[in-house]
């Protein structure tokens, strides 16, 4: 798993087994779309058991998100130099903390509701597990969404069944962990990350809530799917396209990159 980019690797292909800057950017841009097409679903699920906020709030959040990469250049490496690039005039690629601090501190600072403190610590504790590391390969990025989600339950001290956003983070996090720890890419083990929490959003469905604004209904809370279950749903759904897209790690400037529909 530790090949570097164009280096012999295994059939999968060593180029997609680190997760770069590139990657993550587009996993954030991709979020922020996501959020953006299905912010008056989440909404609606929350007017249900919440204040109806959750779809404004994490769309005002990703907003602000992506327009602070677009401000700071953070394309990441596959990003032509400024003077349109080349062999040549190869970037050095961006560490990956920084990125994801920012991207955490942005959703804490713009998005007032419980929502945006503990989607931004989960990046701000991916950012820090991540530091100054340019690429990640399938464990280590696991290890980093395994912190981010340890971030959220420090923060919101949810625990899985208390019918938060925890019922699909802690799950996919403990399946991506696992299927990094078999030798998937990181794009199939996001992939089934993401598979796993769908499964964790449709189980709150029953639950009655024992933590936020939804727990004020006590047992009336129960028939309805968490919104911020299905937020995270979303993060982790947006993670597998963006490493599917990606390859997961674009190759260095004077490679090809890879071909989108390669098999992962
Ligand atoms: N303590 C907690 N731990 C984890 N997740 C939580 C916690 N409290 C709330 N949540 C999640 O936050 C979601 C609600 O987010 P939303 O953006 O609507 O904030 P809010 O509860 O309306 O905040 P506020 O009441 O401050 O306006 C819930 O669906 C739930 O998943
Ligand atoms: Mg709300």
């Amino acid at each position: 798993m530790s090949a570097a980019p164009g280096a012999a690797g295994p059939a999968s292909g060593a180029a997609r087994d680190l997760v770069d800057a590139a990657a993550v950017a587009a996993w954030l841009r991709a979020y922020a779309a996501a959020v953006a097409e299905r912010r008056d679903e989440l909404t609606e699920l929350d007017a249900a058991i919440g204040d109806a906020d959750h779809g404004v709030n994490m769309d005002r959040g990703m907003r602000a998100v992506v327009a602070r990469l677009a401000a700071a250049g953070g394309e990441g490496p596959a990003q032509e130099g400024p003077h349109g690039g080349g062999p040549d005039e190869a970037a050095t690629p961006p560490p990956l903390g920084p990125l994801l601090k920012t991207a955490g501190m942005t959703l804490v600072s713009t998005v007032g509701g419980a929502a945006g403190p503990l989607y931004g610590t989960f990046f701000l504790e991916m950012g820090k597990a991540a530091g100054e590391r340019t690429a990640l390969t399938a464990t280590e990025w696991a290890e980093a969404v395994a912190a981010g989600v340890a971030g959220v339950q420090m923060r919101g001290r949810a625990e899985t069944g208390d019918k938060t956003m925890v019922d699909a983070l802690l799950p996919a996090a403990v399946a991506l962990g696992a299927a990094a720890a078999r030798g998937s890419a990181p794009a199939a083990a996001t992939r089934e990350a993401a598979r796993v929490a769908a499964e964790g959003m449709r189980a709150t469905i029953p639950l009655v809530a024992r933590k936020g604004r939804a727990s004020y209904l006590g047992q009336r809370s129960a028939g309805h799917q968490d919104p911020g279950a299905t937020s995270s749903w979303l993060l982790l759904e947006a993670a597998a396209r963006a490493l599917e897209a990606c390859g997961a790690a674009h190759a260095p400037q004077d490679e090809p990159m890879p071909a989108a529909d390669d098999p992962v």
